[in-house]
């Protein structure tokens, strides 16, 4: 084994009581992905040796969101030092860098881990490297105490620090990197002799200490370790991810007109030219190519829209469907399950769900896919250049061929060849003088009851 390897010890063992939720603190979604998530998918980078997940409450939901993950249970909750006690296990004979992290701070960047590491490997007698922030409010953060040398002297808790030590600005963000080989050793020597009666991880740092090992500290900035306790912390940080990611896709060519309205999905692809305008959501799995525009008040989900397109106002994209290039979407109009062709037309109010729109279709205003028939879904088949009239019923399954046209109001339920005209609708009539005679009849009616009710009311108050 080399000094190289790297095991990873993700801590989320705690009860998460601040949340008040049945779902388990860490698999609280931030942009549509568990936060522990966010964490995790960033220590792949690393590509670790070892993954241990420290899990006591609830730990089938926290089990089944990370397959890849060895499970370490920690029975009780006693302190992060016992809770990271419990992936020694896994950690037998393993001499390389054990990064510790907790699931409640999501936001590490790579490049911090990076360099944590790297301060590890840089000197034999790097005992522990921490991470450390100076916050605007160090609340009760614990805090990092230097020694006259400049080096770290140890951690203390807020609980259990001085007026002066609770003056101290650079706070414990709670990621360290340990030497492997003396790991087990510290952990055996914590005490809990504490104000919280906890087994301190943070303690690990006196230890070193003690046995002439340099400590050193990393420090990050404020955002990067943000920590989640509670739902006016998730809700921060929700804020703080969708800032960045605003910033990331303007800083990519992408125009925001209102930044702080649009709402960004984990795993958002928004090209270079892409115009989004105000109060837009993205659910998870949206990409929007090149010169696409997406107008305001839209809500896409699972969907791809291509070169040039246009969806909304009030558009919905929901999964599985894709808009091709220069095609448009407009107001009020659904989509589900569907491939609108390139350049095909679906302006006003309708829903197109389980179908194929053809390029250069033209799909009318209230134009409803009648996909369900309350037990199974089934597919239309719209062709290139079809015109489908306004208030038009189309009840699956059916084929509207290439270059078709469906007369106004019509109900749909027959294939309609390339090229014909599919209409269903009663012929008109025309009465002269029908609509006055309507009106008479109705007026005349209208003046015999409010008599009728004169004469009541008259005989009652007798
Ligand atoms: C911890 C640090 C503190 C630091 C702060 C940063 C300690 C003793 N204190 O305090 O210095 O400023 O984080 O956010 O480490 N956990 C377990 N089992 C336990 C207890 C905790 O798995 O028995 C897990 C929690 O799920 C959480 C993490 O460890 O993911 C941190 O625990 P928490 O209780 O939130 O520690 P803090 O009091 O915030
Ligand atoms: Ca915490």
């Amino acid at each position: 084994m080399t000094l190289h390897e790297i095991a990873v010890i993700v801590l989320a063992a705690g009860k998460g009581t601040r949340m008040k939720s049945r779902t388990h603190k860490v698999l609280h979604p931030i942009a549509g992905k568990p936060m522990i998530r966010h964490l995790t998918d960033t220590v792949e980078r690393l590509s670790p040796d070892r993954r241990i997940l420290v899990v006591g409450a609830g730990r089938e939901q926290v089990e089944a969101a990370l397959p890849h993950w060895q499970i370490a249970v920690q029975e009780e909750q006693l302190g992060t030092g016992d809770a990271t006690r419990a992936a020694l296990p896994h950690l037998e004979g393993f001499t390389g860098d054990v990064v510790v992290l907790y699931g409640d701070v999501p936001f590490v960047p790579e490049s911090v881990m990076t360099a944590m590491l790297e301060a590890r490997r840089a000197s034999a007698n790097t005992g522990l490297v921490v991470l450390g922030f100076t916050p605007r409010d160090p609340a009760r953060y614990g805090r990092l105490v230097t020694a006259p040398d400049g080096g770290l002297e140890r951690i203390v808790e807020y609980k259990d620090a001085s007026v002066a030590e609770k003056a101290i600005k650079l706070c414990n963000s709670g990621m360290m990197v340990v030497d492997g080989a003396r790991l087990e050793g510290w952990l055996g020597e914590l005490t809990n002799d504490n104000a919280a009666g906890e087994f301190y991880l943070t303690d690990l740092v006196a230890l070193a200490r003690r046995d002439g090992r340099d400590v050193a500290v990393v420090e990050a900035r404020e955002g990067d370790v943000l920590g989640i306790n509670s739902r006016a912390d998730l809700a921060r940080a929700e804020a703080f991810y969708q800032h960045r990611r605003r910033h990331e896709a303007m800083d990519a060519g992408v125009s925001l007109q209102d930044p702080d309205s649009v709402i960004f999905a984990h795993d958002t692809v928004l090209s270079p030219d892409v115009t989004v305008e105000p109060h837009v959501v993205f659910g998870p799995g949206v990409s929007v190519a090149d010169g696409a525009t997406i107008r305001a008040f839209s809500h896409l989900e699972g969907c791809r829209v291509d070169s040039g397109a246009t969806v909304g106002p009030y558009a919905r994209l929901r999964p599985g469907t894709t808009v091709g290039a220069d095609a448009r979407i407009g107001n009020f109009v659904e989509v589900k399950k569907a491939g609108i062709g390139a350049g095909a037309k679906v302006n006003h109010l309708s829903y197109i769900g389980d179908a194929t729109v053809g390029a250069g279709a033209n799909v009318g205003a209230g134009t409803i896919t009648c996909n369900y028939d309350g037990v199974n879904k089934h597919h239309t088949e719209i062709g290139e250049r079809a015109f489908i009239g306004s208030n038009s019923a189309l009840v699956a399954p059916v084929t509207i061929g290439a270059g078709a046209l469906v007369g106004a109001g019509s109900t749909i339920t027959a294939d309609i060849a390339p090229d014909a005209l599919g209409l269903t609708r009663a012929r008109q009539t025309a009465r002269p003088g029908g609509a006055a005679r309507m009106r008479e009849k109705a007026a005349s009616e209208k003046a015999a009851r409010s008599m009728a009710d004169h004469r009541s009311n008259t005989d009652q108050t007798e």
